[in-house]
């Protein structure tokens, strides 16, 4: 073999290992991805199975709380969605910081159940029955809003009973028959909490180049009371409306209108700051409100028309 002749089969030899191995790569990336795709399945497809024996009865069939006649709040909700690099949103995919955040609000709500209120502690660490594993895979359906798994599943079970179990079979109507939860290793309250019902993660990403807004650059402050910083109508639309509904015509609680608050006002404050026993309705100043805040509120109530 002359040095020419060696030179080209060490090319052809270079040439097939490349293409093999090229070949190789080009495979593996699409394989590697639809592995992760379907182990986070499986982990939402847990997690789902978990919602439906156990979370249904109070945030509802398909997690929308008050909307299906559920006692508790909706968590099927986009303000609560992780979203990876590639997502059906078409959505920036959720910023790390951000997303451990989200994270840790829900595995922390979930676990401690949230005092004061008729959300159970659910880790078997302070005397619940789910295990961490078990949490996370209810994490991670709801930040991958997964909630067609639960209505599947959800489905699934409801016939499999004779007679098959209704809405009515599994909704508690009655929240006074509930306990609360006291104090435990619960980091959130109702108004913590806020920060991750107001995200938007389906927002497109802020444009370069334009400036944020800096608070106090010229904006007037709010003219009347506030509580938390925020104008009296804007905190109960954040924070309130929940329950309340967003006109106040009432939904998991009462109405709270001029025409319907027929009780006294120290009466109405008294309910805020202590909440009601038995009920979804949590103490406000154990959630962090001052007086001058919950005497704002109270005023708000039962004078402004909605
Ligand atoms: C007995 C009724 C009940 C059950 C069962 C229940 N929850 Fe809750 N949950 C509540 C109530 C009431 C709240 C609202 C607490 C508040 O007012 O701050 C809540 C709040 C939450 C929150 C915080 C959401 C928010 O709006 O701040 C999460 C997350 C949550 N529940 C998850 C779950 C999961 C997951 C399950 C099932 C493992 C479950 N809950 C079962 C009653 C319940
Ligand atoms: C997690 C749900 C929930 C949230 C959030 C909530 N409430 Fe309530 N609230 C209730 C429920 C349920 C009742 C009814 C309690 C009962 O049956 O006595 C109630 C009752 C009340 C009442 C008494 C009404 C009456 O006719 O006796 C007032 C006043 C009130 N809430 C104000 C507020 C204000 C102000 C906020 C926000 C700072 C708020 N609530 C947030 C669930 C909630």
């Amino acid at each position: 073999m002359n040095t020419s002749k060696q030179v080209n089969v060490m090319i052809g030899l270079l040439f097939l290992a490349f293409a093999t191995f090229g070949g190789y790569i080009l495979y593996e990336v699409p394989r590697a991805e639809s592995a992760t795709e379907r182990q986070d399945e499986l982990l939402a497809h847990r997690g789902a199975a978990l919602f439906v024996a156990n979370c249904r009865s109070c945030h509802g069939l398909m997690g929308l709380g008050g909307e299906e006649g559920g006692i508790a709040p909706a968590l099927n909700r986009t303000s609560f969605l992780i979203l990876g690099e590639t997502n059906s949103y078409g959505a920036p995919a959720t910023p790390e910081g951000e997303a451990r955040a989200v994270h840790d609000f829900l595995f922390n709500t979930i676990s401690c159940g949230r005092t004061n209120t008729a959300m159970p502690v659910w880790s078997e660490h302070y005397g619940g029955p789910l295990s961490d594993t078990q949490i996370d895979y209810l994490v991670t359906m709801i930040t991958a809003g997964r909630w067609d798994l639960v209505e599947e599943l959800g489905h699934e079970h409801d016939i499999a009973t004779d007679p098959p179990t209704t809405a009515a079979d599994i909704l508690i109507s009655d929240p006074a028959a509930l306990s609360l939860t006291t104090k435990n290793c619960g980091q959130f309250n109702a108004l913590t909490a806020k920060e991750f019902y107001e995200r938007d993660p389906l927002a497109a990403a802020p444009v370069d180049g334009e400036p944020t807004p800096v608070p106090g650059d010229g904006t007037p402050a709010p003219a009347g009371p506030t509580v938390q910083g925020l104008p009296v109508a804007d905190f109960f639309l954040a924070t309130c409306a929940t329950c309340h509904g967003q006109k106040r015509e009432g939904l998991i609680g009462p109405a709270l209108t001029p025409s319907v608050l027929t009780q006294s006002a120290d009466f109405y404050f008294t309910t805020v700051v202590e909440g009601r026993a038995g009920t979804a309705m949590p103490s406000w100043r154990a959630a962090g409100l001052t007086d001058d805040e919950i005497h704002a509120l109270v005023e708000y109530i039962m004078t402004v028309e909605p």
